[in-house]
């Protein structure tokens, strides 16, 4: 018997185990109630009394051995799966799993290099305005019906803080830094009180565009537009100007782009007319340039404004606004190869 456990420590001591199923193997060779250690406490009862002692010694250094080891490989065996998690494969392909521009982003980004083209810089204002430059500056008068244009969200009344209802305050904000000539766009997100539905949302993203130097025309502010329709939309796409009005311009219009999905034909996404408006625009009312102190009798200028929403949705043929603000990856990853 001595013999029999001399050697199981041995084989105990020599033991070394690759996996955890191994590991456990060993242990249920040993400890389970049908393995070594109970089984040689077993034979204990028939060791004559004199050898009890060595013998029970014996069974106990081997007990100890075998847990010792089982304690001593668990550790080896968590350590090294902890490395190998940390050791890279250089040869692995490059993970092409990475992160797509926002379709918002991509024609934003798309309009503000067409416009830097020509020479045009990017101007920013805060999202949160006054009443000054979001509306009086622009020329709507207190009480005045147009302040009813457009729903607000309001901050703090009197003195009136909103969220801004238009990227038009970002024009104020410049013209009262700056002195002509001022050739500027400036995207940005505003927000209205509106229901969401598939045509319309209480945020949204506009670029809002500005030149005002001596001599500036109704003629710059239509080649200007119609330059950028062309790059935007392609060579062939026309465009047309209808009477409107805000209250910052003076005259104001309306521009529509020919359709760009049926060329001008007639199709569900311009209503068969062959035409689709996508921006607002005119030539900067001399109030205007007053309140931001810059001398109208010298200077004119044009603005224009529109919704990169609707924009992308024409661009890109989608069809519900809300597309845009919901993140799901399945509408998200079909703009993943675009150019940004
Ligand atoms: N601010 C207008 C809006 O939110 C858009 C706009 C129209 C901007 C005409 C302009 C402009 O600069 O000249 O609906």
């Amino acid at each position: 018997m001595k013999n029999k456990i001399e050697n199981y420590i041995k084989e105990v001591n020599s033991f070394s185990a690759d996996n955890l199923q191994e590991l456990e193997d060993f242990r249920v060779k040993f400890l389970s109630k049908k393995g070594i250690i109970p089984a040689l406490f077993g034979e204990f009862k028939t060791v004559p009394p004199e050898e009890r002692k060595e013998m029970g010694q014996l069974i106990n250094e081997l007990k100890i051995t075998v847990q010792k080891k089982i304690v001593n490989l668990r550790e080896k065996l968590k350590a090294s799966s902890h490395n190998e998690k940390q050791l890279y494969d250089l040869t692995l392909p490059v993970n092409d799993n990475l992160g797509g521009r926002h379709p918002l982003s991509i024609v934003r980004n798309e309009i503000i290099e067409i416009f830097s083209r020509i020479g045009f810089s990017v101007s920013e204002g805060p999202e949160i305005e006054d009443d000054f430059h979001n509306f009086t500056a622009l020329n709507f008068p207190e009480e005045h019906p147009a302040r009813d244009m457009q729903d607000t969200f309001f901050i703090e009344k009197d003195p009136d803080i909103a969220l801004r209802t238009h990227t038009s305050s970002v024009q104020v904000r410049v013209m009262e830094n700056n002195q002509p000539p001022i050739r500027t766009i400036s995207p940005g997100r505003v927000f209205r009180n509106e229901a969401i539905s598939a045509r319309a949302h209480c945020i949204f993203h506009q670029v809002e565009g500005l030149y005002v130097d001596k001599g500036v025309s109704f003629t710059d502010l239509k080649q200007t537009l119609f330059y950028f329709a062309k790059e935007l939309f392609g060579e062939h796409t026309r465009i047309r100007f209808r009477p409107s009005y805000f209250p910052f311009t003076e005259p104001s219009a309306e521009m529509d782009v020919s359709c760009n999905i049926c060329g001008g034909k007639g199709c569900n996404i311009c209503k068969y007319t062959g035409w689709v408006e996508i921006l607002g625009c005119g030539m900067v009312d001399p109030n205007v340039l007053k309140a931001c102190e810059i001398d109208d009798r010298e200077f004119t200028g044009f603005a224009f404004g529109m919704g990169i929403e609707r924009i992308t949705m024409l661009k890109y043929q989608v069809n519900d606004l809300r597309l845009f603000f919901e993140n799901d990856l399945r509408f998200l990853n079909q703009f993943r190869s675009s150019v940004d």
